[in-house]
């Protein structure tokens, strides 16, 4: 069964207003977009091109600003046309922005509910906590980053949650260890949790869902497969959910964590491992040609490469 969107969204070029990095190899672009801003909800993503011969990447909505008609993305540059997307500055425009995709996060008043974000996960996860809060939940957030020197959004997550609780690997900032050592101590202090919302890497959110499983506690995840149209129809995005086909853009991202079939998407995620570390490094190669020599780095030539 064919589960293509029920209405045709334009691709539309879009200007950077601001750009700021929010920790190294993250950065955060507001856009200038009022017809996705007016649409969007909170879970949702889009999916641009840089330029025209570019590749579609989707990236999740990570704040609306519907009477400013702004949209916020936040990503981490993974590949070639990540850090592709990274040089781009403030009135730098993106040829091709779709969106709102995806079905919209499951808001609701649950009673306490817990946000748990790795990494860039972050401000993909502050729409929700914020949704979230506004419905009457009480809201508990766990934010895991690697090291002091990651970690981000620290202030809006705290406005958005009643209590926040922040983890990192090394133990350099906040409670070392995982968040799912985190989730552990709020569900062993006996806290009667409704919901756990997770978004971050892939094994994260399978941990996160492990954690939770043993104590009935469901939990949503946002997956991320490889998506390419993003509109149902190339089957790219196949991820196995309770056993069944699902496809993530149209019948997610969000799933039942207890349901996913989290080792087939970490297999799935590694398929094009080659070509992608191919582009990268033909498109590093590109750029380090082009600096100082010819004057022309960041100009159309090396942007289109
Ligand atoms: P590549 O070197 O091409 O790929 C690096 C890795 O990224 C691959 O191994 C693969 O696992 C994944 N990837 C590659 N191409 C795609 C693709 N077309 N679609 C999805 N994954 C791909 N990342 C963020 O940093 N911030 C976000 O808010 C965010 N939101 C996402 C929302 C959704 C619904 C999905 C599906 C993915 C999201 N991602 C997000 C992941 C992001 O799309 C990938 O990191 C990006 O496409 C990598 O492109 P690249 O060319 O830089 O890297
Ligand atoms: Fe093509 Fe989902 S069906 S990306
Ligand atoms: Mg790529």
């Amino acid at each position: 069964m064919v589960r293509a969107r029920t209405r045709t969204q334009e691709a539309s070029t879009t200007k950077i207003l601001k750009k700021e990095v929010l920790a190294p190899g993250i950065k955060r672009f507001e856009l200038d977009a009022p017809e996705v801003a007016r649409k969007a909800k909170p879970g949702q993503f889009v999916v641009l091109r840089i330029h025209e011969q570019g590749e579609r990447i989707p990236l999740t909505i990570g704040d609306i600003r519907a009477e400013e008609g702004v949209v916020v993305i936040v990503f981490m540059e993974v590949g070639k046309t990540t850090r592709q997307l990274g040089t781009l500055e403030q009135g730098d425009e993106i040829a091709d922005f779709i969106g709102p995709l995806g079905r919209p996060s499951e808001i609701e008043d649950y009673g306490t509910v817990v946000c748990v974000a790795g990494g860039v996960g972050t401000p993909e996860i502050y729409p929700i906590a914020r949704a979230l809060k506004q419905a009457g939940n009480k809201v508990i957030s766990i934010l895991g980053f690697r090291s002091k020197d990651l970690r981000m959004m620290e202030e809006e997550m705290k406005a958005v949650s009643d209590e926040l609780i922040v983890t990192t690997d090394d133990g350099s900032y906040g409670t070392k260890g995982f968040v799912t050592d985190a989730l552990k101590s709020v569900i062993e202090r006996g806290e009667k949790l409704d919901k756990v919302f997770a978004v971050g890497p892939v094994i994260m959110m399978k941990m996160v869902s492990k954690t939770t499983e043993p104590h009935g506690i469901s939990t949503l995840v946002s997956l991320n497969p490889i998506m390419v149209d993003a509109t149902g129809m190339c089957g790219v995005c196949r991820v196995t959910v309770g056993g069944e086909m699902k496809l993530a853009c149209v019948d997610g991202p969000e799933f039942d964590g207890h349901q996913v079939d989290f080792d087939e998407l970490m297999t799935r995620l590694k398929v094009y491992l080659t070509e992608e570390k191919q582009s990268l490094e033909a498109y590093e190669q590109r750029r380090t040609e082009h600096q100082g020599g010819c004057g022309c780095c960041g100009s159309k030539e090396v942007k289109d490469a």
